[in-house]
């Protein structure tokens, strides 16, 4: 089947679901997952510095830490002085894409992220600027492309609507989460989509319709973590998704996609301390280390005991360095774009 995998780069729905039930496969998996990426990629990881610019949100995920009715948490919002701070401090380590990510924040308009984008792309003209910022309109994220914005990080979350609707209130849906997934595409962005993995409710046919989503959207990167509860949430007693299920997945991934983006999360990290090492040994090429200021880290609590809330920025570079060398690759300073993406310009 793995064989099969890697060559066909599919399989039918029922051997998707006998890999993914079993844990008799994980080492073979492991080991063509590898040499994909080293024939794909070599040894290079890929740094993308994460700036975690607000934790408003208007939406009510029932999973998330910063959703609107967690009262307990405090709200910030970077200015973008501070946004452009933390890239200077990232540009000077090394970094070359700063991903902006937050809250569904109605007080980021169109007019302040075409704002913050512009700023950045004309200080940093060499820098790939990755948004995730949720769902906003095909308009929206066609003004942030104009403004220099060319990667969009949006997990589909769940391809199957019966499961998203048991993880999202009503007011929103998976259908419209996937129309600006297509949205983004045909703007030409360089897309991330994804998913968690054991998310509550999560089932092997939710995984596999994730696979096939997946397939028909052709993202360049695809962000997968496992779920962990945050204890202000309607799913703080829910468990936390399982590692060896995580790196199955990746590995799956990585047959099925062998030029696509795969980050070794920082919720993998959190499950385990070695979780983004195995990550990256089952087919990661991408860190995200954290370049928010160390003052509000502590409030973009996503779930429960995040890593790297305490640490400089200097810090968790040089962490991640090490941690990537004691496995044999190395984190290289690019742009570092997808394979499959042929830049329009
Ligand atoms: N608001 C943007 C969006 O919706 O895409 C970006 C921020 S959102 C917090 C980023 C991602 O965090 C989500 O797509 C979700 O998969 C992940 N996330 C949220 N809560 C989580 C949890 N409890 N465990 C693991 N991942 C979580
Ligand atoms: Fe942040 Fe290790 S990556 S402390």
């Amino acid at each position: 089947m793995i064989k099969a995998l890697r060559q066909d780069r599919d399989l039918s729905d029922e051997q998707f679901r006998a890999l993914l039930e079993t844990d008799a496969y994980d080492a073979e998996l492991k080991a063509a997952a590898h040499a994909v990426r080293l024939e794909h990629y070599g040894t290079d990881v890929y740094l993308r510095g994460l700036i975690e610019f607000t934790n408003y949100c208007k939406n009510n995920c029932l999973y998330c830490g910063i959703r609107r009715g967690n009262q307990k948490i405090r709200r910030y919002r970077l200015s973008e002085d501070e946004i452009l701070g933390c890239c200077a401090e990232g540009y000077a380590l090394g970094y070359r894409t700063f991903v902006l990510q937050g809250g569904e924040d109605p007080y980021f308009t169109d007019e302040r992220i075409c704002s913050i984008v512009s700023a950045i792309h004309s200080r940093y003209p060499d820098c790939a600027i990755t948004l995730s910022i949720g769902e906003r309109s095909h308009e929206s994220y066609h003004a942030y492309f104009e403004a220099g914005a060319e990667r969009y990080l949006l997990r589909h979350e769940t391809a199957d609507p019966v499961h998203y609707a048991k993880l999202h209130p009503s007011d929103m849906s998976c259908e419209h989460r996937q129309q600006c997934l297509f949205d983004l595409k045909h703007i030409g962005y360089q897309v991330g989509a994804g998913l968690m993995v054991g998310s509550p409710f999560q089932t092997t046919d939710c995984l596999i319709a994730d696979l096939r989503f997946l397939q028909k959207l052709q993202p360049d990167m695809i962000g997968i973590g496992p779920f962990l509860s945050h204890k202000d949430t309607p799913f703080r007693d829910e468990p936390s998704g399982d590692l060896k299920l995580t790196l199955r997945l990746l590995g799956i991934l990585r047959l099925m996609f062998p030029d696509v983006l795969l980050p070794a999360t920082t919720a993998l990290g959190t499950l385990h301390p070695l979780g983004r090492e195995m990550g990256l040994q089952t087919g990661g090429n991408v860190v995200m280390p954290n370049l928010s200021p160390t003052a509000v880290r502590e409030q973009y609590m996503l779930y429960d005991n995040k890593i790297c809330t305490g640490e400089e920025s200097a810090q968790c570079k040089g962490c991640l360095e090490r941690r990537v060398e004691s496995i044999g690759l190395h984190i290289v300073s690019s742009r570092g774009d997808a394979k499959c993406f042929r830049r329009s310009v």
